[in-house]
């Protein structure tokens, strides 16, 4: 009988370990019957167990050349996909976004995205091109700290600088994306724009809790209030008259400010510097020191960098090395070579004293509001840098406008008491990652349930789609 390893029936017969048919066999025979079909049985096994494995064997070649096929047309795709580094790109934006494009299709294919990477942040301010523009305003200063921050900690960045092209991008992959940060007069412009807001016949518009407004100064700027407004300084602690419920984003300067090498205080010269970029700080209604004289009475020189922004007849105060407008490695230099920085009135809310602080040198910021029956209560104050009302010597001097005494020996005391770098723990890149990352892994939605609720009981406020 020819072996066949699959005839059921037949085999089944074979291993039967007695004789079915009544026919006693010697035992010799039985015993070799039953070794022959051990021999079988061992061998049948051994063919299963070698023609499954070809089987899988065959199977897994198959899988195998299969993904490697897909894999191979996946890469080659995506090589194509948003190209990167073209010569004559100058858009450096889309740049970005390509790049970051690239890496997160990458990571998904290659299964390795790292934590933070699949969440995508959304920046939609003409800020956020500022700064690969190398821009320093306040504004884009803030903006450099908040994109840097979002990268330390992983996310995915896509800058849309104007509604149009941050509508537009959203749709592409809305679930994705975590929060949006704008403008508020953007932010505002949308939630009125039936092509960029959602609404029930605009499914795929973006969110209006999704949108976060960058706003420098103190208030509301977004049109589902304060708790979507982010400040650059802790204004609801600064300025809780309008601000109570603003978000605190802040900024940090450390990661820049620590690139620059700094002159040990005992080194530097006998030298301030004046923090006036210009020369009609000296007679604007912010000026903190009218009439004062700028010649010390101690033996100190004065520096400034300043342009002419004057029409009129004008002149800088005796005293007062005039620079010119400094680049900004130039003002760095300067400030980190001097014992003190010295604010004049203006401009309110600057990054610069942070530096000047994380620099080593001490700052002397012009209180110019006060209550006349409480004039050592703080909260009452009205500074030049807000921020810093907090802060006290020796890093931060708060002296009342006109008291010109006080400012000669405010800037004394810096001079004679040198500090190390200093930055005020809230704007520590740790802190600010901190509180960035809980403004990104907040729960929005569900405030802007409450919020809408709110709207539609009260009958007060603009409703909006979930
Ligand atoms: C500065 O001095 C001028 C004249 O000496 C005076 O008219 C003016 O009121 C003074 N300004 C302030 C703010 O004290
Ligand atoms: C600045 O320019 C104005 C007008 O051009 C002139 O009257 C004024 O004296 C200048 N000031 C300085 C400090 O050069
Ligand atoms: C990812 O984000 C979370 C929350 O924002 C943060 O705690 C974490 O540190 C981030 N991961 C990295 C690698 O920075």
């Amino acid at each position: 009988m020819k072996w066949n390893p699959f005839a059921g029936e037949d085999s089944a017969h074979d291993y039967e370990l007695l004789p079915s048919d009544g026919i006693h066999l010697p035992r010799t025979a039985r015993t070799r019957r039953i070794g022959f079909r051990r021999e079988r049985l061992v061998l049948t096994i051994a063919f299963l167990f070698a023609l499954s494995s070809a089987i899988f064997l065959a199977l897994d070649l198959f899988v195998v050349r299969k993904s490697w096929h897909g894999r191979d047309a996946l890469q080659s795709v995506i090589s194509h996909l948003w190209p990167v580094g073209s010569v004559d790109r100058t858009d450096s934006w889309e740049n970005e976004n390509s790049k970051v494009m690239n890496a997160l299709f990458k990571c998904a294919m290659e299964n390795n995205c790292r934590e933070n990477q699949t969440s995508v942040v959304m920046l939609s301010s003409p800020h956020f091109i500022g700064i690969l523009e190398g821009k320093t305003s306040g504004e884009d200063i803030w903006a450099l700290s908040i994109f840097k921050s979002l990268q330390e900690m992983g996310y995915t960045t896509i800058i849309a600088p104007r509604n149009y092209e941050m509508a537009r991008t959203y749709r592409q992959y809305p679930d994705l994306v975590k929060i949006i940060i704008a403008e508020g007069s953007a932010a505002e412009a949308c939630f009125k724009d039936s092509a960029c807001i959602k609404r029930p016949e605009h499914p795929l518009g973006v969110p209006a809790w999704k949108i976060f407004a960058m706003h420098f100064w103190t208030g509301s700027a977004h049109p589902l209030g304060s708790k979507w407004t982010l400040s650059p300084e802790n204004f609801g602690v600064i300025a809780p008259h309008n601000s109570k419920d603003n978000f605190y984003l802040g900024y940090s300067i450390e990661r820049t400010c620590r690139e620059i090498p700094i002159t040990p205080s005992l080194e530097r010269p006998a030298q301030g510097y004046v923090f006036a970029k210009q020369i009609s700080y000296f007679y604007g209604k912010n000026y903190a020191w009218p009439n004062i004289s700028w010649e010390p009475p101690f033996d100190l020189k004065l520096y400034a960098g300043m342009r002419n922004d004057t029409n009129y007849p004008s002149e800088v105060p005796k005293g007062i090395t005039n620079l010119g407008l400094l680049p900004k490695h130039e003002f760095y230099e300067k400030v980190g070579q001097s014992r003190v920085f010295i604010g004049v009135g203006s401009p309110q809310l600057s990054p610069s004293p942070y530096d000047a602080l994380c620099m080593g040198v001490p700052f002397i910021n012009p209180v110019r509001g006060w209550d006349k029956e409480d004039p050592e209560n703080r909260h009452k104050w009205e500074a030049q840098h807000e921020g810093l009302r907090y802060e006290d010597p020796p890093y931060v001097y708060n002296v009342k406008t006109g008291d010109e005494k006080g400012l000669w020996e405010a800037i004394r005391q810096a001079v004679e008491n040198p500090i190390d770098r200093y930055i005020p723990p809230a704007m520590t890149m740790e802190a600010l990652k901190s509180r960035v990352g809980r403004l990104v892994e907040g729960d929005w939605r569900s405030k802007a349930v409450e919020l809408l609720e709110e709207r539609q009981v009260s009958g007060k406020g603009e409703t909006f789609e979930i």
